[in-house]
């Protein structure tokens, strides 16, 4: 799905400071792949180069990130560098970038905001028969109705986290980036969002690439997790190899700074819902 081919990523007009270092890594179709590593370590930029939105000064110094699509109407391959994903946002690729919760407007009210977020095309039938699309979608995840109506601050922030998953998967991308989806919502309400993200990758079977610095949340449901130290990625593998035999120091630390491994590895936390 897509490819990053030893890609060199940072940020400024004049200088150039390196945030992402060097960094190889495969994302594979129908995967849960994690990205763990402290604050700082480059999880939100490498995120953004494979988005390809380069709007924020980034910049790739070296190196390539590709992606492999089908187009869903004409059946086509679409092989694509990260600079040209823009044509494939909200369609192959679907994005939810940290502190997502905080970028919507607290004057609109959700519906608004939501159908003006999508490509002309969904209007195409129509305003009416668009929303109801969306209102059986929410509703295949437990979400009323009057969430649409409501304005942001009248939901709770795990509510609104919730609607901007189903609304990022509402197209059927092949691709869904999450980053940091959970981070400052409870335990009770990651939990919920984390099933949520299970139920999507299996029902549209996409690859999803969730970023945490949180390894329970690692540990609970990626299939496969990569380690970013510093910009580079210190060790990538199936997650359940990684828990039972980090290779490096660092991952040691990471799994060893967890105050307990509670919950289970999603196969069962996914069974437990059904
Ligand atoms: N928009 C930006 N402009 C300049 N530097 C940035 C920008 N965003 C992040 N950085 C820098 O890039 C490095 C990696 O940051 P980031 O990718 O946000 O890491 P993480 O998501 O792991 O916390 C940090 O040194 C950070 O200061
Ligand atoms: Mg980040």
């Amino acid at each position: 799905m897509i490819t990053i081919d030893n890609v060199t990523v940072g940020y400024g007009t004049s200088g150039f400071v390196t945030a992402v270092d060097g960094v190889s890594l495969t994302i594979n179709d129908n995967e849960i792949l994690g990205i763990a590593g402290e604050s700082g370590s480059g999880k939100s930029t490498l995120m953004r180069a494979v988005y390809g939105d380069f709007s924020t000064g980034l910049r790739i110094k070296s190196g390539t990130v590709r992606g492999h699509f089908e187009d869903a109407r004409t059946g086509h391959a679409i092989d694509a560098p990260s600079s040209e994903f823009g044509k494939l946002w909200w369609d192959q690729i679907s994005y939810i970038p940290q502190g997502s919760m905080s970028v919507l407007n607290p004057l609109m009210k959700i519906e608004k905001q939501v159908i003006d977020g999508l490509p002309d095309r969904e209007r195409q039938g129509g305003r009416r028969a668009l929303r109801q699309r969306i209102v059986d979608f929410l509703a295949g995840f437990g979400l009323e109705e009057n969430v649409l109506n409501a304005y942001p601050h009248q939901l709770s922030g795990g509510m609104r986290q919730r609607v901007l998953v189903a609304i990022a998967a509402f197209v059927n991308p092949r691709l869904i980036l999450a980053d940091e989806p959970t981070t400052a919502l409870d335990v009770v309400v990651q939990k919920k969002i984390l099933l949520m993200m299970v139920e999507i990758q299996r029902r549209q079977r996409n690859s999803l690439v969730l970023v945490s610095h949180d390894m329970g949340v690692h540990y609970q449901i990626t299939d496969r997790l990569a380690i970013m130290y510093k910009g580079k990625i210190v060790e990538a593998g199936p997650t359940a190899e990684i828990f039972a035999n980090p290779q490096h120091d660092y991952t040691r630390n990471l799994i060893a700074s967890l105050p307990r491994l509670h919950g289970k590895r999603s196969a069962d936390v996914v069974g437990e819902h059904a």
